[in-house]
């Protein structure tokens, strides 16, 4: 029998063969089966990991096992509530929501498991307390999250953790068109993204800021336009986007005055 960071993991159920064979690659020895158990035995915690759009199949379907006692159940999801699982709700199973604010591009979580992360915990009252000792047992942070606040929490997440990456493909186009070489180029940028990241976290989002936009350097912009018309012209609007949000929090430090001549050009350039 498996467990993990203390917790005792008892069995995955659902997926392909393949998906099963993967999982069991990172948990090591845990039974399998295609679809849910007809039973689950008392204290069970039922953790759904599919895609959003699956969990209201996956909850009906799991509404339809057995219970013993104080079975509980959550999502992963940061967008739907608790309230994807009433079906199980419903079968007086606890339900809740438990959301890593971490991204898992692969199903290893790697040595640090949630290490430092917030986790975004809907549940109800019985419920809501084991998950946060659950979360800090990964190495998490738990907060409570309100079920109306779930679609801005979400936006937050989505725009530090998935559009980052579209910066940091415009950045590699236009090193890759400087000719930087490509085994130099993501990695150098990334460093570079994560010092900066560093910054913000120690200084705070305004006071990290360096660069023409903070500086009021209209000349060094109307180059770097002037490489974009020329060599990389479909990412001129996502770079006027970028330079828009950057002065905006630009204009929230005590020498904004330095990048009020960046509006004026914003202006001009997009007349
Ligand atoms: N990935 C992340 O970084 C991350 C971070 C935080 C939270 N989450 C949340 O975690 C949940 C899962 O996300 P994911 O990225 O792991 O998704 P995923 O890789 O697309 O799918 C996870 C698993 O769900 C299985 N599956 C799909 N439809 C199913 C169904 N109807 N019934 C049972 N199993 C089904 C898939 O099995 P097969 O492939 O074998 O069909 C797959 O193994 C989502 O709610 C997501 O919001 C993800």
């Amino acid at each position: 029998m498996a467990t993990h960071a203390g917790v005792r993991i008892v069995g995955l159920s659902g997926g392909s063969d393949a998906s099963a064979v993967a999982s069991q690659a990172v948990l090591g020895d845990v039974p399998w089966t295609p679809t849910a158990p007809s039973t689950f035995a008392a204290a069970t915690l039922i953790v759904i990991g599919v895609p959003d759009d699956a969990l209201d199949e996956a909850a009906s379907e799991l509404a339809r096992s057995d219970y013993d006692a104080h079975c509980a159940a959550v999502h992963l999801s940061g967008i739907r509530g608790r309230d994807a699982l009433a079906p199980l709700a419903d079968v007086a199973v606890a339900t809740g929501a438990f959301h890593p604010l971490r991204s898992f591009p692969t199903r290893d979580p790697g040595e640090g498991d949630l290490d430092g992360a917030l986790v975004a915990i809907e549940a109800e009252a019985s419920l809501a307390s084991s998950l946060g000792e659950l979360a800090q047992l990964l190495g998490g942070r738990p907060f409570a999250i309100d079920p109306s606040a779930r679609a801005a929490y979400h936006l937050g997440a989505s725009v530090a953790s998935n559009t980052l990456l579209a910066v940091l493909d415009l950045a590699r186009a236009a090193f890759e068109a400087a000719g930087v070489p490509a085994d130099l180029a993501t990695p150098g940028l990334v460093s570079l993204m994560s010092g900066t990241l560093d910054n913000a976290a120690s200084r705070g989002v305004a006071d990290a800021v360096t660069g023409p936009v903070a500086r009021g350097d209209v000349a060094t912009l109307r180059r770097h336009l002037d490489a974009l018309d020329t060599q990389l012209p479909e990412h001129r609007t996502l770079y006027m986007a970028l330079v828009r949000g950057l002065l905006a929090v630009c204009e929230r430090r005590s020498d904004a005055d330095r990048a009020a001549v960046v509006r004026a050009w914003i202006e001009e350039v997009e007349a």
